[in-house]
């Protein structure tokens, strides 16, 4: 457990890499008690560098269908809540907005944001730096710049995605820009193919993740792709059951699109953390998500790139020991950094 001291001593670090200072308004958006203590220690560092500061919490709204719904959130039709937070300079998020129309209203004004929701051992273990952001942001040129991503691997992933509709996002755990969101902590980068115009295989090997079932996958599974969207899931093991079985509860054809694709560049994230992580399911999965030279392939919603699939089944599946080539370009060779510039 953290001290109360040591979280607000941290936070404020992290709110001096987002330059929050005097004439700043940061707000915190919270749901109920969750991490209500998070709350307090934001406002308290925010205050100490002597920014201006409000609270919104929210009260927690049961849902309805399946457990892990993305885009639907508490603040959906608060108009004077969205309008209240569309006044800051800053949203501290501890409810998770992402996926959500109101998130892309709200930084569409101008207010950037942080979402926040690890434990706190995950955010010290995990905290970013300039140098994260700078080799973050290499890729974002690299990443800007192509017409068509391959991914492969030993196992028979073999997949292509034509780039250049969407524009590309960036992660790396703090936010200094007007309207930029960013996870606190992070370290990845993401675009998504043009419409209709993925294609290939992809083989989910033992030792890779299911995000949201918090798992690693035991049994390999083959998705096959044709223009932009999963067509078959197969394989014998249980692990193509259940992601077959979760797709198909949504009800919903828009799931099975394929949604942001990317790599992992931080190399403090921890592939095996949520081996050992007592509460797995009380976690984002950050260390899975950013973990150094992971392909993050994903399938479901893309309003976060401007897209306008707004599906609330998302998934997303790190890889390991993947290789992935921009234009021809190596980028990630069996799970590593080739360019000098990205490596840690
Ligand atoms: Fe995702």
């Amino acid at each position: 457990m953290a001290s109360e001291l040591e979280m607000v001593s941290l936070f404020k670090q992290e709110l001096e890499l987002c330059k929050v200072g005097p004439g700043q308004t940061l707000a915190v958006l919270s749901m109920g008690l969750v991490r209500a203590d998070y709350a307090q220690a934001f406002l308290i560092a925010a205050q100490t560098l002597g920014a201006s500061c409000f609270q919104i919490n929210l009260p927690e709204r049961p849902l309805t269908g399946p457990l892990s719904q993305v885009g639907r959130t508490p603040l959906s039709g608060n108009r004077p809540a969205i309008e209240a937070l569309k006044q800051a300079d800053i949203i501290i998020d501890l409810m998770g907005l992402l996926f959500s129309h109101e998130q892309n209203e709200i930084t569409a004004a101008g207010a950037r944001m942080l979402f926040v929701r690890e434990p706190f051992d995950v955010l010290r273990a995990m905290f970013p730096t300039q140098d994260l952001r700078r080799r973050v942001e290499h890729g974002e040129k690299m990443l800007g710049a192509a017409k068509a991503m391959r991914i492969t691997s030993p196992h028979g992933t073999d997949i292509t995605y034509r780039l250049g509709q969407y524009p590309v996002m960036t992660e790396y755990g703090f936010t200094d820009t007007p309207g930029r969101w960013d996870h606190f902590p992070s370290g990845f980068l993401l675009t998504q193919g043009n419409d209709g115009a993925v294609d290939g295989t992809v083989m989910l090997m033992p030792g890779d993740i299911v995000n949201a079932f918090r798992r690693y996958v035991q049994q390999p599974v083959r998705l096959t792709v044709e223009e932009g969207r999963v067509t078959r899931i197969e394989g014998e093991g249980m692990d193509a059951t259940l992601l077959r079985n979760y797709i198909e509860s949504f009800h919903d054809e828009r799931a099975y699109a394929c949604s942001h694709i990317g790599w992992g560049l931080n190399e403090r994230a921890e592939w095996h953390h949520m081996a050992l992580t007592r509460e797995p399911n009380a976690e984002i999965g950050v260390h899975g998500l950013a973990f150094y030279g992971n392909v993050l392939f994903s399938l479901g919603p893309n309003t976060e790139l401007g897209g306008t699939n707004d599906t609330p089944c998302h998934l997303d599946m790190p890889m390991r020991g993947c290789s992935l080539s921009l234009d021809g370009e190596m980028i990630v060779r069996d799970g590593a950094l080739v360019p000098r510039e990205m490596q840690a």
